[in-house]
């Protein structure tokens, strides 16, 4: 997999594909290859890139928190390194975090977002908590007891058990002090509506109708916030909607760039 040094630290990513650079920034905690079917089979007319965030997959982590701030950095230093100027962002879950963050450190970098089972707004008090919590806890014993709790919020109930086991490998293999310095920056996150209004979009807003971490109700909110947007809500698909509805989500991405 090729990689950027940034500041002394590997980031890897893949690229795959020809066309309008589509960057794919992934949720929490897996790592790029949480996108396989959509890298197996680019979109038409897109160029995928996706990296794996600092401290996830193969990409060394950096001391402190990982704010999505910083990973946001990562993602420009990346798009630098490439000499692409613009590209369209795309993110699932934290991976969205990412994608308003990196909207709010440079718009210009921005041609279009793609936000998928994610949400524009903080973390209240409560939540908070619960990332310092995990954070604590992943420290303590591992990712296995935070993969065990969050695999059955992540899919619908006709999931493929291939397909979670796939994705229970993935969490369990990461390290705990990048989850636990990401939980803490997802706790840190500032809420979108400062930036979003501001966007001049367009923006492509897709949700699992089954999505228990990141409702439809978020995905609604998320939309309304950007005039130049389109919502789409992926029947019977659960969190991880871009597994459970491939095609769909590549066709959706693909009809997306094909505007640029
Ligand atoms: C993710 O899938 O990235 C996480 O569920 C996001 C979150 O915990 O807010």
């Amino acid at each position: 997999m090729p990689q950027i040094s940034i500041s002394g630290r590997s980031y890897h990513y893949r690229d795959v594909g020809e066309g309008v650079p589509v960057v794919l920034l992934h949720g929490f905690p897996f790592t790029g290859d949480s996108y396989w079917p959509q890298l197996e089979r680019p979109p038409t007319g897109c160029r995928l890139i996706v990296p794996d965030h600092r401290g996830f997959g193969l990409s060394d982590l950096a001391p402190g928190i990982v704010t999505m701030d910083a990973m946001a950095e990562d993602a420009l230093a990346l798009l630098d390194a490439l000499s692409i100027d613009a590209a369209i962002i795309g993110g699932v879950s934290m991976g969205g975090y990412v994608a308003i963050a990196l909207t709010r450190l440079n718009p210009g970098r921005v041609k279009g977002l793609v936000l998928i089972d994610t949400q524009s707004s903080a973390d209240d008090d409560a939540g908070k908590a619960r990332r310092e919590t995990v954070a604590k806890d992943v420290l303590t014993n591992g990712v296995g007891p935070l993969a065990e709790s969050m695999l059955p919020k992540l899919f619908s109930a006709t999931a493929p058990a291939e397909m979670k086991a796939k994705v229970d490998q993935m969490m369990r293999a990461q390290n705990p002090e990048a989850v636990a310095a990401a939980s803490r920056g997802m706790g840190a996150r500032v809420d979108g509506k400062d930036i979003l209004p501001r966007f001049a979009g367009p923006l492509l807003v897709i949700v699992g109708s089954a999505d228990q971490i990141t409702p439809v109700e978020k995905a609604k909110s998320m939309a309304e916030l950007v005039p130049n947007s389109e919502l789409i809500v992926i029947e019977g698909a659960g969190h991880l909607a871009h597994l459970e509805q491939p095609e769909k989500t590549g066709q959706l991405i693909e009809q997306f760039a094909a505007r640029f």
